[in-house]
């Protein structure tokens, strides 16, 4: 199994943290959007997508990269986002990503979310919110939930 993470993090650098820690796992290398190789990611068999959420949505450099894609003809996907705030559990921030996946054919196994530093305004008065995060219970579950992909998807190779 060959796996590639694409990950925009330009805030705090949490969402790349935490795409650090599943790249370890899935022994795949992370890279920006406008790193990415379209031709290296057509030759993986898992590719992940991921950034800090921004007015509710992924950063733009992300979402125009997942458009810009030729079809993924079945090749498997993750997503995951780090935020301030807590998604609803009716509207999960991953859920507009997933869709434009699935839209290329993307088959989209799994999602993971969590909560990290932010400090956007108004909480920039206060010296953010989540400070230290993602910390090491958030990036143990990252782990987790890569061990699992990769459970899932075959040992890297
Ligand atoms: C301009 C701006 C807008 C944001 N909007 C949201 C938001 O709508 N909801 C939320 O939960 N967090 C929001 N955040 C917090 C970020 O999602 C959070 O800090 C994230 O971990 C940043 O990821 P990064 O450091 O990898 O870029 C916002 C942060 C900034 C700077």
């Amino acid at each position: 199994m060959k796996a590639i993470i694409v990950c925009t993090s330009v805030s705090h650098g949490n969402t790349k943290r935490v795409a650090d820690v599943m790249g370890q796992v899935l022994e795949a290398p992370v890279v920006a959007p406008e790193q990415a190789d379209v031709a290296e990611l057509a030759a993986c068999d898992l590719v992940g997508f991921g950034s800090g959420i921004f007015l509710q949505k992924f950063h733009p450099n992300l979402s125009e990269f997942v458009r810009s894609l030729p079809k993924g003809e079945g090749r498997r996907a993750f997503v995951f986002a780090t935020s301030g705030l807590p998604e609803l559990p009716f509207r999960p921030f991953t859920r507009p990503l997933v869709r434009s996946l699935r839209q290329k054919g993307f088959e989209v196994d799994d999602t993971f979310s969590c909560r990290a530093r932010d400090t956007w305004f108004p909480f920039k008065l206060v010296g953010g919110i989540n400070n230290g995060r993602p910390g090491a219970t958030d990036l143990a579950a990252a782990r987790t939930f890569a061990e699992g992909l990769r459970a899932r998807t075959g040992t890297p190779s």
